[in-house]
């Protein structure tokens, strides 16, 4: 596989062709933070908390690193002024509807969400539905809703096959916790998609 070469945060690095700049930053133990990522699945590119600033030729801009390839030349930084300022406006987004990061976006300084907005503890990062589909094969969890509406839901018949008994790998890498939280952190027994909605939305 050809190598490429580039560097991140001032540090020379060499890259296989075809990796992303997320995994390029990892393999020389750059941090970059992630909300919807996972080693495990697809990149998927919807949080957007791994934004970074690329440079080539003159030319700068913001990209998405967990699905950005990497290319010879490139200078990467991982927390310019700019990253950061997308890093706090996302957690204020995203503040809105899951206050549970209220930790995570204390760190860049934000206190209050930007706008108000249900409170349903997701983000939509899609890693339970991704996982469960692409690492497990089960499908017991599915997004449900357009626009505000849109929601994670588990698929009642796949629950009640007892599969889910047996896995909760989802618990763990859910961001918000909130899987965990909406199952009782233990039991499926006779959750429904209603019975999630219905949590949902009294939150
Ligand atoms: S981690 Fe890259 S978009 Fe979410």
């Amino acid at each position: 596989m050809k190598k490429v070469r580039l560097n991140i945060d001032g540090k020379d690095v060499e890259a296989e062709e075809g990796t992303t700049l997320l995994e390029a930053a990892q393999a020389a133990g750059i941090h970059i933070p992630t909300l919807c990522y996972h080693e495990k699945l697809a990149p998927y590119g919807a949080c957007r908390f791994c934004t970074v600033e690329i440079s080539k030729n003159g030319k700068t801009r913001l990209v998405t690193s967990c699905v950005y390839n990497v290319e010879a030349g490139l200078a990467v930084k991982t927390g310019s002024p700019k990253v950061i300022k997308m890093r706090k406006m996302l957690l204020e987004l995203m503040l809105a509807s899951a206050p549970v990061l209220s930790e995570l976006a204390s760190q860049y300084g934000v206190e209050k969400p930007r706008f108000k907005s249900e409170v349903t503890q997701c983000i939509l990062c899609g890693l339970c539905v991704r996982y469960c589909a692409e690492v497990k094969g089960a499908n017991a969890i599915t997004f449900v809703g357009r626009g505000v509406g849109r929601r994670v839901a588990f698929i009642d018949e796949v629950v009640s096959t007892g599969v889910c008994m047996d896995c909760r790998e989802c618990f763990g890498v859910c961001p918000t916790g909130k899987i965990p939280r909406e199952t009782d952190g233990a039991s499926f027994e006779g959750i429904t998609v209603q019975d999630v909605l219905a949590r949902t939305r009294s939150k």
